[in-house]
């Protein structure tokens, strides 16, 4: 096991395009760490540069008390886990899970064990005599990761490796993966665009946008306090939503007037002046305001997707559309006049230029 330390790191690629613009991050021993953001923002140029699979343009990178920057990927105690598996189509399962080993002259009765122990672990015992193309997705997936885990590395490089799951399989995976890092206790960077993934993965996430990180914190306070707008957007979902206006006389007006609401508490601190408000979807409260609400919109329905759980209302407030959780056994029909107000310390307010800051 080891710590990761990145300082001032920067990547340009030949043809000038400057893809990661000087991140530092530590990632503490055993911490299982999530770089999330949208796909192209620079999480696997990040990754590779980790793993000596990329040049470092500028910075230095820090396996344990090591500076491997100039250390080959075979060197570096780090073993990657990619989307596409990756697998020798020509080897059995056993073969490819113990491929790495043989190549360092590992003793036959440690690959043996090692081998046995990541198939158990796995619940792939029964399948290690067979090909790559003998088995489904999930399946090979789960090869690539006992391959990965029978180098017993300090680090463990993820790169989307559920990407190309289905949906049930991916969250039973996702699980699978929690497990056993609680079981393994090794140092993980794991790079996925899926909010999802990172929120219910992460010790930590770090969220990144055109190769430049945005915020770093644990999910739960990622999603609490999101650092601004663009963090704001891309945690939770349905979308938070979001409203240009104006703060004045200890209260917020949405433009054009159709939402307002006051911001006891809230805007101590913020100077009157045009900002952007954030409520997520779960923060609205059906029937206006009361002790624990503060009345904000009359909103009419247009849309109404029944969950089962919970119905999703697609309201339109000053005619701009939001979308608002409503608890499921409550019925809601297109037509419908919510009146809608928001949960005490449930606002979030930024910025209204381009960086779109938290204000508060
Ligand atoms: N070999 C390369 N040469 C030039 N540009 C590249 C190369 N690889 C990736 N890029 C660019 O760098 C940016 C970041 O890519 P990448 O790290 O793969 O993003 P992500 O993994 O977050 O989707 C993208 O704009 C991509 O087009
Ligand atoms: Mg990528």
């Amino acid at each position: 096991m080891a710590t990761v330390s990145i300082r001032g790191l920067h990547k340009r690629y030949p043809g000038g395009f400057h893809a990661v613009r000087g991140i530092s991050l530590d990632i503490a021993d055993g911490e299982f760490l999530v770089l999330v953001g949208p796909s192209g923002c620079g999480k696997s140029t990040s990754l590779r540069m980790v793993a000596g699979l990329e040049e470092v343009s500028e910075g230095e990178i820090r396996i344990g008390d090591r500076l491997v920057n100039d250390i080959a990927p075979g060197d570096r105690d780090i073993a990657m886990v990619f989307q596409n598996y990756a697998l020798y189509p020509h080897l059995s399962v056993r073969d490819n899970m113990a491929f790495g080993l043989r190549m360092r002259n590992t003793p036959r009765a440690e690959i043996e064990r090692r081998v046995s122990a990541a198939a158990a672990a796995l619940s792939i015992e029964s399948l290690l005599a067979r090909r790559p193309r003998e088995l489904s997705g999930g399946q090979r997936q789960r090869v690539a990761l006992g391959r990965a885990i029978v180098r017993e590395p300090a680090v463990f490089l993820f790169d989307e490796p559920l990407s190309n799951l289905d949906a049930k399989l991916r969250v039973q995976m996702r699980a699978e993966l929690a497990l056993l890092h609680r079981r393994l206790g090794t140092t993980v960077i794991y790079v996925t665009h899926d909010q999802v993934e990172a929120m219910t993965l992460g010790d930590r996430i770090v969220l990144m946008n055109h190769g430049v990180i945005q915020q770093i914190d644990a999910p739960l306070a990622i999603y609490r306090r999101p650092a601004n707008r663009f963090v704001a957007a891309f945690i939770g979902s349905p979308t938070m939503n979001f409203f240009h206006g104006t703060i004045r006389d200890g209260g917020f007006v949405a433009a054009g007037g159709a939402a307002r609401v006051p911001l006891d508490g809230v805007a101590a601190t913020v100077p009157s002046g045009d900002a952007v408000l954030g409520i997520r979807p779960e923060d609205f409260v059906v029937g206006g305001g009361d002790e624990d609400a503060a009345a904000f919109a009359t909103a009419e329905v247009t849309v109404a997707e029944q969950m089962g759980h919970e119905t999703l209302a697609h309201v339109s407030i000053g005619g701009a559309t939001s979308i608002v959780r409503v608890p499921g056994n409550r019925g809601v029909a297109p037509g419908d006049r919510l009146p809608l107000g928001v949960r005490a310390g449930a606002m979030h307010l930024f910025a209204a230029d381009d960086e779109g800051r938290r204000l508060a």
